[in-house]
């Protein structure tokens, strides 16, 4: 089965990050680099997944990408959490979507460094593990809520709202987190594709909804800033990213 492959990659992915010796590392822009083992890992998927699936296209991080396109392929970020694997924190993932007519079928998030495998296929259930996940039921005063440096709210607005706010550094982990449970919600800005195309999956297979801020649907064509949350408590995040607008 095709989550059997993808999470067979993402192991091997793993090994390599967990294995790399020093790293070479280039500046892409501001605040955004690029090493050597998200280069090789991202070779390793495409020719893995591309032997399973001869025509699949591929839209990953670190090559030129065309618009997500129609028919069958993968959406990869070699490794979600860059600047955290580039400075020794163990909180990164290997993230494969794969794609069908701009849906996702299949998805894993796999953290190396604690050996978390956060997957999902479509109407299968999420799993961490082999232990299946379902986003948190508490509410929201009680529980953390993830978010970005990026994003342009204060985090006085969300300690308003929720215990706490804390910054993972890994979007994708940041929704999984959010699928399993231990995380409220999640608010972002400037996201691209593959920072959250696996997690959307999981997300909505542990009972969480992803959202752009006016309380859309979230696609795979671009949202800007996303929220993953319950679905019940989609007003208090709507409501946390309009006052982040007001400031
Ligand atoms: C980044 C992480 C980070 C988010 C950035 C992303 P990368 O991905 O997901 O949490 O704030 O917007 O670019 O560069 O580590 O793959
Ligand atoms: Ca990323
Ligand atoms: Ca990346």
């Amino acid at each position: 089965m095709m989550i059997d492959i993808m999470k067979d990659c993402a192991r091997e992915a793993g090994t390599m990050m967990v294995k790399h010796g020093s790293l070479q590392i280039e500046a892409k822009g501001a605040n955004d680099y690029v090493t050597d083992v998200d280069k090789e890992v991202q070779n390793m998927l495409i020719e893995k997944l591309g032997q399973a699936v001869p025509d699949a296209f591929f839209i990953a991080e670190e090559k030129k990408n065309n618009k997500l396109p129609d028919g069958e392929g993968f959406v990869i970020d070699p490794i979600d959490g860059t600047l955290n694997f580039m400075n020794g924190i163990p909180c990164s993932a290997v993230c494969i979507a794969h794609v069908t007519d701009k849906e996702v079928l299949d998805a894993v998030v796999y953290n190396p460094f604690r050996d978390e495998m956060f997957w999902a296929s479509k109407e299968q259930g999420a799993f961490l593990n082999d232990q299946k996940i379902h986003i948190a039921d508490r509410p929201i005063k009680k529980a953390l809520v993830l978010t970005e440096d990026t994003w342009q709210g204060h985090k006085e607005i969300i300690r308003n709202y929720a215990v706490g706010a804390r910054i993972l550094g890994s979007a994708e982990l940041a929704i999984c987190f959010v699928a399993s449970g231990r995380a409220g919600g999640y608010i972002s800005q400037s996201l691209h594709m593959w920072d959250y195309a696996a997690g959307k999956l999981i997300l909505e297979e542990a009972g969480g909804i992803l959202l752009e801020k006016d309380g859309s649907h979230a696609c795979l064509l671009g949202p800007n800033e996303i929220i993953a949350c319950a679905p019940d408590q989609q007003d208090i995040f709507i409501a946390m990213c309009k006052e982040a607008e007001g400031r």
